[in-house]
């Protein structure tokens, strides 16, 4: 079939490499001039893993191509995904979708033959409606079908989760384009992927209720792990104990800082505005949103009294800074609060993390990035361990505080803490 990706963001690149890896001609368009450069010199924008080989594999064999004309790679095509960005609109709640409704109106005047136009970015309730709108105002609606196919993408896992998704959700009430979908998807669902045949607007919502719940989960077992600590329990114990009942689970019950990333802030603040447009409160999302805003405050008030309330001058380091491992994305990273509020208190600090130097804390004083982990932790006071980067699971500290102890805030619990407190470190953890 032929494909068409428009925005080669997370979603977009990853989305069209995959499918052009299934067998299909796909063109991914960006209106980044130097984005797409970059990708015909087989230069990948993101950090993901895996994705290099992928695109270089599939642009070779010419199934794979890129462009910045939107309007001749739409004519080109059959179905067009539109995955451009949909961010949290500056001083609100709600999602930006400029960028979903002006790819629209290109699209509008592009359409020579029957297209089915999928929204994959993550847009609120009713996206689908308005899209249906503007391209009607050009063309017969027999000439198209707009359908809601949301990605469930975990940034680090990306490839993975395209190919052994655990659900494929299709949007639609038309049933050719179920059937063309179904057969575009058919590689997966041989594989073991549930297809599942929605109303647009159901697959809009199953989307935001996904990331919604997925957050609720994280920030629950946080607050667990807040009693945790006051009362001498492992959270971990708890994590195990609740998720063997299958009615619950046990994935995202690992306590840590606040969750971050490109989704989950900004989706469960979109989907509150959407639920007060139809007056209906999210209670629940409103007081998960508060909670994890608070929780690197938490986190930050037990730095303060590991250094027994002496924050200036003291030399902190930080490992990891994005907001989870495997990704070089900043995007609300409780790094981004905890660095910045310790830099002003007084502390200095050094960070390393795998995917280099931040643009994020280059102007910030005492702030300084390390090359190597053994740089980043030689002379400090403390050591916090910020994600849970694999090159931070198996550190001989030992060897590395030769001429000094320092202490250790492991906010991932890599470490058994045992282990650690045998070699002589004063070492403290998240929820024990
Ligand atoms: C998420 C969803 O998982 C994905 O389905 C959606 O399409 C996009 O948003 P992503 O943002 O890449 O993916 O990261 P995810 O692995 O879900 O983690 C999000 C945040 O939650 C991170 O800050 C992570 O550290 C935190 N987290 C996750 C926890 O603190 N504990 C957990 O048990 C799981």
């Amino acid at each position: 079939m032929k494909l068409c990706m428009i925005g080669t963001g997370y979603v977009g690149l990853v989305s069209g490499v995959c499918f052009s890896d299934l067998g299909n001609d796909v063109i991914c368009v960006d209106k980044n001039f130097n984005k797409i450069n970059q990708l015909k010199n087989g230069k990948i924008p993101i950090y993901e893993p895996g994705l290099e080989e992928l695109v270089l594999k599939n642009y070779k064999n010419k199934r794979l191509s890129f462009s910045t004309d939107l309007k001749e790679s739409v004519k080109k095509s059959d179905i067009i995904f539109i995955c451009v960005g949909t961010p949290t609109k500056k001083g609100e709640n709600g999602a930006d979708l400029s960028q979903i409704y002006n790819v629209a109106k290109e699209i509008s005047t592009s359409i020579n033959k029957f297209k089915i136009i999928i929204t994959k970015s993550t847009v609120p309730l009713t996206t689908g409606d308005e899209i249906e709108k503007i391209i009607s105002k050009k063309n017969n609606k027999k000439k198209f079908s707009i359908v809601s196919n949301p990605e469930f993408l975990r940034e680090g896992e990306a490839i993975r989760d395209f190919i052994y998704p655990d659900r494929v959700i299709i949007g639609t009430n038309e049933k050719k384009s179920n059937r063309i979908l179904k057969n575009l998807y058919q590689p997966l669902i041989s594989k073991g992927a549930k297809y599942i045949n929605t109303s647009r607007r159901a697959a809009e919502l199953i989307k935001y209720a996904s990331n919604a719940f997925l957050a609720t989960k994280i920030t629950f077992i946080n607050e667990i792990a807040n009693l945790c600590e006051k009362t001498g329990i492992n959270v971990e114990d708890i994590s195990i104990g609740m998720g063997l009942d299958k009615r619950i689970g046990g994935r995202f019950l690992r306590a840590g800082p606040a969750y971050g990333g490109s989704c989950f802030p900004k989706d469960t603040k979109a989907i509150i505005t959407t639920a007060d447009k139809f007056k209906t409160n999210l209670s629940v999302i409103r007081s998960v949103i508060k909670s994890n805003k608070n929780r690197s405050s938490l986190l930050l008030n037990r730095v303060n009294e590991i250094l027994n309330k002496k924050i200036k001058n003291k030399k902190i380091t930080f490992l990891g800074v994005t907001f989870k491992a495997n990704t070089d994305d900043m995007r609300d990273s409780s790094s981004q609060i905890m660095i910045p509020s310790l830099s002003k208190k007084g502390a200095i600090i050094k960070y390393f993390d795998p995917t280099g130097q931040k643009n994020e804390f280059k102007k910030l004083k005492n702030v300084f990035y390390s090359k190597t982990i053994k740089e980043a932790v030689e002379g400090s006071d403390l050591v916090i361990i910020h994600t849970e980067w694999n090159d931070f699971k198996s550190i001989n500290f030992k060897n590395l505080a030769k001429s000094k102890k320092f202490i250790i805030y492991d906010m991932r619990n890599i470490y058994s803490s045992d282990k650690i407190q045998n070699q002589g470190f004063k070492y403290y953890s998240v929820g024990k």
